[in-house]
């Protein structure tokens, strides 16, 4: 239920058809419910479909959320299902110290995606994916007409060409500036602006939970924090439309852009601390100004 809909977009462009697509439910931390899903993949053999693949999230976009990769695995091994990570955001934790761990289970994906273009900084755009095997990933776009025909030499020489690999013949050369980021800073510096930005999150988390008349809406598995103003006497469509107005004067006053999420049937200020310049100052910034807007619009001191 957490997926991107990136996932839902893929189905069509394979002409499966986003409807063939089950989305499984999610627990209390927004990761799959593996039971669920074992009773989606029984009760679709039943039913004469043949589900063939699995996509678990490493940052999910709605709270970061990171799914459990190695029962995922398993059950893909046991099904007989391929496994595909969609780490657009979370998967270049792998670069910190201190995160490495949180998604331990990365390792055991047939295919994972990622974003140079997100937590590395690279400019857009700089999609990844990885293929655990390269003939299957060959088979699938390797197609060469008589004038892509290669030599031993000249011209034409060189193994594998970068359109046996995707669906583009011509292309532009992301890799370069994905090259020029790795070298200039580093994966240990990369790493290091990547745990800061989780800590920044943890500390966001603290503070909404000290400060009265703010909810705390998810815990933070990564650098997503999403949380509410919620004086004592608002709730229901108001209380969001309330959100959604802070939200909107943070972003007009300069302040802070963060953006709107549905977190369990109510909308929250997401933040998604992204930035290597954050400041932990920031946060106290944040909380104050959503803190002074909220009572601003609903023109009371507070419960
Ligand atoms: C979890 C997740 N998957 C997929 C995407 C899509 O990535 P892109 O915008 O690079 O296509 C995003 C972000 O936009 C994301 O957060």
């Amino acid at each position: 239920m957490e997926a991107h809909q990136s996932v839902s977009k893929a189905m069509d462009i394979l002409g499966l058809g986003q409807e063939f697509l089950r989305k499984i439910p999610v627990n209390e931390c927004f990761q799959i419910e593996l039971g669920a899903l074992r009773a989606a993949i029984a009760e679709d053999r039943t039913s004469g479909f043949a589900p063939f693949c699995v996509v678990g999230t490493i940052g999910t976009v709605n709270t970061g959320a990171i799914d459990n990769l190695r029962e995922l695995a398993a059950v893909c091994r046991e099904e007989d299902l391929w496994f595909h990570i969609d780490g657009a955001f979370g998967a270049l934790a792998v670069l910190s110290n201190e995160l490495r761990s949180r998604v331990d289970g990365i390792e055991l994906a047939d295919s994972l995606a990622f974003d140079f273009h997100k937590w590395m900084h690279v400019q857009y755009d700089a999609g990844c994916i990885l293929v655990r095997n390269g003939q299957k990933h060959r088979n699938a776009f390797s197609m060469r007409a008589p004038y892509l025909h290669g030599a031993a030499r000249g011209l034409a020489g060189g193994g594998e060409w970068p359109c046996d690999l995707g669906p583009e013949l011509s292309r532009g050369f992301r890799a370069l500036k994905v090259w020029f980021a790795l070298k200039e800073h580093g994966t240990e510096r990369l790493g290091s602006a990547i745990s800061m930005n989780c800590r920044q999150a943890a500390y966001l988390a603290e503070c909404v939970k000290l400060t009265p008349n703010l909810e705390l809406l998810s815990t933070p598995s990564l650098n997503i924090v999403c949380f509410r103003f919620h004086p004592g006497s608002w709730s229901g469509a108001s209380l969001d439309e309330l959100n959604q107005n802070i939200i909107v004067e943070l972003q007009l006053s300069g302040i802070a852009v963060p953006s709107a999420a549905w977190i369990k049937g109510v909308l929250a200020i997401r933040v998604n601390i992204t930035n290597h310049r954050s400041r932990y100052e920031d946060f106290d910034l944040l909380v104050n100004s959503v803190l002074e807007i909220g009572l601003k619009i609903t023109g009371s001191s507070g419960s």
